[in-house]
């Protein structure tokens, strides 16, 4: 019910949102694709997070050197590839030449690092797209892609940069967008300027409790964490029960347990 209202407020204070980004159960993001179970950012990873049931699947965005939209996490590709270096040192065509599988198993061995573009492509409106900007300078190239494919609505856009999501706000202000909270940054927090551009929060799982998303909650915002691997069936519980309003997982059949 809480959920609802903050749904409904949303709605009624204007920062009318495509996508949802709450529901009246947990919103489920595959974080990097279905990551435990195939390597992330490859399309085997994007194609069971959605046979799976994920609301969204999660893309990290790097710029390769020719200004392609890569879906990858790391400034470099030592370690999710065989290759060695910064991704912004290769054009797409280069990274191509990569294995992007091999390193999680065998099973994945010639995995390609993929484009935004081939993802699109691929998916098309057939699933939600929760994007973040690693760096800044990518805005106007990410939203010419999504908007070509008419998928402006069906998209988040998260970010720990605020220009970077302020930048976009600036184009469209529609599209939700998710203000990433460093963990040192989280107690100097100031939920009344975030909410001047974007729709929530996004942090760690330990930094929570129910008071914060209450707090969060009462300023429109809504509230998404993300774990330590590790960690997170542990904590995925309490998260929960604190009435966070989305969880970034990797272990996805575990979490649709709790939706
Ligand atoms: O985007 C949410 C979460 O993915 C942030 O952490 O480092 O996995 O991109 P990271
Ligand atoms: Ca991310």
């Amino acid at each position: 019910m809480k959920k609802l209202l903050i749904f409904i407020t949303i709605l009624l204070t204007g920062c009318s949102t495509e996508a949802a980004i709450t529901k009246d159960d947990l919103l489920i993001i595959a974080h990097r694709g279905d990551s435990s179970e195939a390597p992330e950012h490859t399309m085997p990873a994007y194609e069971k997070a959605i046979e799976s049931g994920a609301d969204f699947i999660e893309i990290d965005l790097m710029m390769t050197k020719n200004g392609k939209l890569v879906a990858m996490h790391d400034e470099t590709v030592d370690r999710t590839t065989n290759g060695k270096g910064k991704v912004s040192d290769y054009t797409l065509e280069q990274l191509k030449d990569l294995d992007a599988g091999s390193w999680f198993s065998n099973e994945y061995k010639g995995e390609k690092i993929l484009s935004l573009q081939e993802i699109v492509d691929r998916f098309g409106k057939g699933t939600q797209y929760y994007i973040e900007t690693k760096e800044t300078g990518m805005e106007e190239n990410l939203l010419d892609i999504l908007s070509k494919r008419n998928l402006l609505d069906n998209v988040v856009i998260q970010s720990f940069s605020s220009k970077s999501l302020m930048r976009i706000h600036k184009i469209n202000k529609e599209i939700p967008l998710i203000q990433l909270c460093e963990s040192v940054d989280v107690p100097y927090l100031k939920e009344n300027e975030i909410n001047q551009y974007a729709n929530g929060i996004g942090l760690n799982a330990r930094l929570v409790n129910e008071a914060f998303v209450e707090r969060m909650h009462a300023a429109n915002l809504v509230v998404h964490t993300f774990f330590n691997k590790d960690k997170e069936k542990n904590q995925i519980e309490d998260v929960v029960s604190y009435g966070v309003d989305g969880v970034f997982t990797d272990y996805l059949v575990n979490a649709k347990k709790y939706q």
